[in-house]
């Protein structure tokens, strides 16, 4: 067990660079068991997610090396179709595996998915779309079990813009016979990355972005070397950082194409925000606005992985705001620990009621998930006195190097072993 001890009051000022886009990262790795081909993945974050999921193609037969801050696949060896509860647990994205193995293996055996507890997080979507594709599914002892004679193209409707189950029917009907069409298919840039990457092996997909996507089965992939968009989720989460504690930070590698809904409501708070190229540059020098209103709404709308650092800030600022969570149902566990801090918000059904006060104070609060246990520390960062921020491995899931690039920009955070 690690936790961080962070004083709080420290302004932010310096440049991050920003590592690439986890959940780009963890479906492209699924993809690399559909080809023979070498895969080099670059610039690829020290995550526990990817270390997890590179255990479990490791656990499927196929090399995966890291070579500094790449990685490289070769999946030409991959022999087993099954992973078992052990490994499935540590990660959701380890269900991106059933698209992958039952092409290739024409089987698929998964234990049902873990990752963050933040809400029901069903699979139904994912195993009907496969269905279509002429996968047999049945589910016995905690396990998905998938087989079919072929995979054949078919259109499949999507009941709500899923980004996992978009992602597993695209990498079940890369190589299935025929077209494939997903309609309702989820917009998130990460799902571009998806087919960028596909077509980079060989793949012949269009339309990602949009909600219609179209697969057209090819028989063969190869391999390439393919850097990621970068993490729009880890950008957001410091520029509220800065925003939150004050000072000037510029974004290295930041896409702020991909998060023009956070920029819109931090401009809308009060925080001088500029762009050039793929840097965003973020300046806060005074107490900021509630902004009144934020629903979290698929992509282009304003994140879920978002809502949480969001929220903190809206503690801070002067006026009341109100924060409604529509994707996932129990998304505010990390309120109770901002509570414990000093903020007064009152969760009701789906929204967080917060009305602003002037600080938070240092406290012991406890991570619950990846992106509450983020916005727990901005809030350490931006209080006054000492905070612990306990079970941080919840955060390792998806920020690399976290204290290091808050130590460099001048935030008091160390990692203690408990
Ligand atoms: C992905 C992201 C996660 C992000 C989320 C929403 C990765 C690795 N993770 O998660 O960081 O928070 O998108 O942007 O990319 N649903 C169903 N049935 C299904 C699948 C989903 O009802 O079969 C529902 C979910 O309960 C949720 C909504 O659809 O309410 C969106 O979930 P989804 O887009 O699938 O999220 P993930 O792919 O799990």
């Amino acid at each position: 067990m690690e936790k961080y001890v962070i004083n709080g009051g420290n302004k932010l000022y310096g440049s991050v660079k920003i590592q690439s886009a986890k959940n780009s990262v963890l479906p492209i790795l699924a993809a690399a068991v559909l080809t023979d081909g070498k895969v080099t993945i670059t610039n690829v974050p020290h995550i526990s997610d990817v270390r997890n999921m590179v255990k479990i193609l490791t656990r499927l037969g196929c090399s995966a090396v890291f070579d500094g801050e790449n990685i490289i696949i070769d999946s030409s060896s991959a022999d087993c179709f099954e992973i078992p509860s052990g490994l499935a647990h540590e990660l959701r994205s380890s269900v991106f595996l059933l698209g992958s193995l039952i092409s290739r293996f024409k089987m698929a055996k998964i234990a049902f998915p873990g990752g963050c507890d933040i809400g029901l997080r069903p699979v139904d979507l994912h195993l009907t779309g496969l269905k279509r594709l002429g996968v047999e599914i049945t589910e016995k002892n905690g396990y998905i079990l998938c087989k079919c004679e072929k995979l054949t193209g078919n259109e499949i409707m999507l009941d709500c813009p899923s980004v996992g189950a978009t992602e597993n029917i695209m990498l079940a009907a890369v190589k299935a016979e025929g077209t494939t069409v997903i309609k309702n298919a989820a917009r998130e840039p990460e799902i571009e990355d998806l087919q960028k990457f596909l077509n980079a092996i060989g793949a012949k997909v269009l339309g990602a972005g949009s909600g219609t996507i179209v697969i057209e089965g090819v028989k063969t992939l190869g391999g390439t070397e393919f850097q990621p968009i970068s993490d729009r989720i880890e950008a957001g989460t410091f520029l509220v950082a800065a925003a939150m504690c004050g000072g000037e930070v510029q974004l290295e590698c930041a896409g702020a194409e991909n998060i023009s809904s956070l920029l819109h409501k931090l401009r809308e708070n009060g925080c001088n925000i500029h762009i050039k190229n793929d840097k965003i540059m973020l300046e806060s020098s005074r107490r900021l606005t509630s902004v009144k209103s934020i629903e979290t709404q698929p992509y282009p709308g304003f994140p879920t992985d978002l809502q949480a650092q969001i929220t903190a800030l809206c503690c801070i600022c002067k006026g009341q705001s109100i924060i409604t969570e529509n994707l996932f149902e129990t998304r505010f566990k990390y309120v109770p620990e901002l509570r414990k801090m000093g903020a007064d918000i009152t969760v009701i059904d789906r929204s967080a009621f917060v009305r602003g006060v002037d600080r938070f104070k240092g406290a012991t609060v406890v991570a619950h998930d990846l992106r509450g246990g983020a916005a727990l520390v901005l809030a350490a960062l931006a209080a006054e006195g000492r905070s612990e921020v306990l079970d941080i491995s919840h955060i390792d899931r998806g920020y690399g190097s976290f204290e290091h690039k808050l130590r460099a920009i001048g935030g008091d955070i160390v990692r203690v072993v408990v």
